[in-house]
């Protein structure tokens, strides 16, 4: 049984659900690398970079390092899973990484919308896969749906639900007359929040999903500040009480077209009637409606933030490496 080495950085929600998974279906996911392509490998965590050793304990000594070039230095490491979060050093590590032929993973939207596609020009040069499909709606399948599933159409418009956070918080107000900070605080706790959740709050998080999301759905990056980006701190109970009486419901949406060539992106509170296929999208969960050509129009739904649901995009793309890139 060959061993395929990655390097997990970071141990923060993401890293620990990865890990975790990792540790729990080693053999299943040997069994199904092995029933897709007849290889006979097993995942496995070869190091982690953490920054303070003394938060991890229980960890065993041996995989942690605080030394990043201990990582890019070891050959046996094939796989880079970055899910440290940040834009530095998180883009500087997947570039050296990419540089040292490692194929990338990464869970960043921050990282990835602000490289504009340096980021892929640095794969594509190097001839390594990076891939990201924990960036946008956890655990959602969309990215490799856009890319894959739908390539006989021409989307003409994406728009979703694609901040966790904010969905539970706005949730919370609106079922159980939650107060912001309560809410937030709630998210905070269940790990669905930024290190910093002021950009789930004002929208920069959404705000770099949607780019990305434009990106794939319409061949270009989006100018990230050319997107029209409201947060939801200016909500009141007022205005949910008001929508509800109206048969409405305030949904923070993301939304992106083309027109006339252009992208034209926005993210902001919404007064949505109680019809609309996303007014029912509750607690951290995310989804996405797509309109295409000869698909009709899709949506998706699932855990957009946590713990698991991220780190199960995160193993999706580990999985997709192994099985085509080897
Ligand atoms: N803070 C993010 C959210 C995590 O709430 O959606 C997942 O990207």
């Amino acid at each position: 049984m060959e061993k395929i080495k990655i390097a997990l950085l970071g141990l923060g929600t993401v890293g620990s659900g990865v890990r975790e998974i990792l540790n729990e279906k080693q053999e299943q996911l040997s069994q199904k690398i092995y029933q897709k392509n007849g290889q006979k490998v097993t995942i496995e965590i070869a190091k982690i970079l953490i920054r303070r050793p003394e938060n991890y304990l229980e960890a065993d000594p041996s995989l942690l390092t605080t030394n990043y070039q201990e990582i890019l230095d070891d050959d046996s490491i094939k796989v880079v899973v970055e899910a440290m979060g940040g834009e530095h050093p998180a883009t500087e590590y997947m570039i050296s990484a990419m540089e040292k032929k490692k194929q990338v993973v990464s869970a960043n939207k921050l990282a990835i919308a602000k490289s504009h596609g340096s980021l892929e020009e640095v794969a594509r040069k190097n001839q390594v896969h990076f891939s990201y499909e924990a960036a946008v709606a956890g655990t959602v399948p969309i990215l490799r749906t856009i890319n894959d599933s739908l390539v006989a159409n021409e989307i003409t418009k994406v728009s979703g639900i694609i901040n966790g956070t904010t969905n539970y918080i706005l949730s919370k107000m609106t079922n159980e007359q939650s107060s912001y900070k309560d809410a937030l605080k709630k998210a905070q706790e269940l790990g669905f929040a930024e290190a910093d959740p002021a950009s789930d709050v004002n929208g920069d998080d959404a705000k770099y999903k949607i780019a990305i999301l434009s990106r794939l759905a319409f061949g270009k990056w989006p100018d990230l500040d050319s997107i029209d980006c409201q947060g939801i701190t200016a909500v009141t109970p007022k205005q949910i009480k008001d929508a509800k009486t109206k048969g409405k419901v305030i949904k923070f949406l993301a939304q992106s077209e083309k027109v006339n060539g252009n992208i034209i992106a926005s993210v902001s509170l919404q007064e949505i009637d109680r019809q609309h296929p996303l007014a029912h999208v509750e607690g951290a969960m995310n989804a996405v409606y797509l309109h295409c050509d000869n698909a009709g129009e899709l949506l998706f739904q699932g855990a957009g933030a946590g713990s698991r649901p991220t780190a199960s995009a995160v193993i999706s793309d580990v999985f997709e490496i192994i099985e085509r890139y080897r």
